[in-house]
């Protein structure tokens, strides 16, 4: 039966009901390149148990019959607490992703980071959502590549950058090994019947063709890969170190973050570079299996920058109610991945918009019913968190841990 976009979006009702939309209309293996995670998938699932773990505390009889969920990041107004994080191949579950992805963020009046692996050109971007950007940014250790794209960057109207340093390696996707998701794409019967099996994404991605990295076009990126993880493979730089983000917060006038760390001992080094702020990340579990959940890390951040440090964070954020604990717990905002994803891929920008309404809505429900009237009177009081991962005294005096190995 065929569905209008209106008709597929009245059926869903929260971010989980997207997704399994988005699972319908998509191919296999394109379903599974978003949604899926490195290895056994552990860190994919703890970002959301340990989100699930943390509980708000209702508070009644606030008077809040007014509230507002704006704030200032960066020098610009957000209207809400969220920003559309990064996210590569857009365009190949819903043609032009990128650029619906853009607009409906510049329609809600909050960010949207345009990923280095775009598939649409930083012009068409900023023709169908003029405004200020935020740019995702991977390291070559060419730095003569890093040096070209700056200047374009800031000729069109690119004002903050997150340079993602979660991926001096591809993570290993064993979805995508297995549904043989690789550059080009060699075709089975198997990856033949999935595609015809789902005509609606077949005849739009058909008009437009397979998608390429717009942005980075020219520049050497794996024309041939096993999978896909490893196209960006050349832009990846194992030797990754605080130098090359030293150079770059010299090359970059504008806003700096950096994209990609669970590590609180790497806050100091970050300041000291003299840069903006971090984003508490892995990745959404595509990197390190095993990774410890990113809010469960971020008390740890919190404690050490009181609150005087720009701390974004991502991983497994579904819900309102999951984006107003992070919020109480000391986040400054919090960026999306897959929740917005999952509405571009059933139904295009409308999709998006409508992803983030139902945010918009529950975060809204949220505050009511912990009395929150802005965000400014949000804080730690509002949530209650059974601690897991208290550092225990010895690791503290012996940082270092016991040597097994010598030489
Ligand atoms: C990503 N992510 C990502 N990050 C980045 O810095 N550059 C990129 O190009 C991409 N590409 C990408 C593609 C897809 C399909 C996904 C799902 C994710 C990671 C992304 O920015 C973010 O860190 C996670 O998605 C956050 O987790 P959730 O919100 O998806 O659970």
């Amino acid at each position: 039966m065929h569905l209008t976009l209106r008709q597929k979006l009245g059926a869903t009702h929260s971010i989980d009901d997207l997704r399994d939309a988005a699972r319908r209309r998509l191919p296999r293996m394109l379903f599974d390149f978003m949604d899926g995670g490195a290895q056994t998938e552990s860190t994919v699932r703890e970002n959301r148990a340990a989100l699930e773990r943390i509980r708000l505390v209702p508070s009644a009889l606030a008077g809040v019959a007014t509230r507002s969920q704006g704030l200032d990041l960066f020098g610009a107004k957000s209207t809400m607490p969220l920003i559309i994080g990064p996210t590569g191949f857009a365009a190949g579950f819903w043609a032009r992703g990128d650029v619906a992805l853009a607009r409906a963020a510049a329609k809600q009046g909050i960010p949207f980071v345009i990923s280095m692996s775009s598939g649409s050109t930083l012009e068409d971007i900023g023709h169908a959502a003029p405004g200020t950007h935020w740019f995702q940014h991977y390291m070559p250790r060419d730095r003569e590549r890093t040096k070209r794209l700056l200047p374009k960057l800031r000729d069109h109207g690119v004002d903050l950058i997150e340079v993602t340093v979660d991926t001096i390696l591809p993570g290993r996707r064993l979805r995508d090994i297995r549904n043989g998701f690789s550059s080009p794409i060699v075709w089975t019967p198997r990856k033949v019947a999935s595609v015809l099996a789902h005509p609606d994404w077949l005849v739009r991605t058909g008009r437009h063709g397979i998608p390429r990295m717009a942005i980075i076009e020219g520049e050497s990126h794996a024309k041939k890969a096993a999978n896909l993880s490893e196209v960006m493979r050349p832009h990846f730089d194992e030797a990754l170190s605080w130098d090359d983000i030293k150079w770059l917060r010299d090359q970059w006038p504008g806003k700096l973050l950096l994209k990609g760390v669970s590590d609180p001992r790497q806050l100091r080094p970050t300041m000291a570079a003299g840069l903006d702020g971090i984003v508490i990340s892995n990745h959404g579990g595509r990197q390190l299996d095993g990774a410890i959940a990113t809010i469960d890390i971020l008390p740890e951040f919190v404690r050490e920058t009181g609150g005087r440090f720009p701390l974004l964070i991502d991983g497994g954020f579904r819900t309102g109610t999951d984006i107003v604990k992070a919020l109480a717990l000391g986040a400054t905002a919090v960026q999306v991945g897959r929740a917005t994803l999952y509405g571009l891929a059933t139904a295009g920008e409308a999709g998006v918009s409508y992803a983030l309404a139902i945010l918009r809505a529950e975060i809204d429900l949220a505050l009511a019913f912990c009395g929150i009237g802005d965000l400014t009177q949000l804080g730690r009081d509002s949530v209650r968190v059974a601690s897991r991962y208290a550092i225990p005294d010895e690791i503290v005096v012996r940082p270092a841990g016991p040597k097994l190995v010598s030489g």
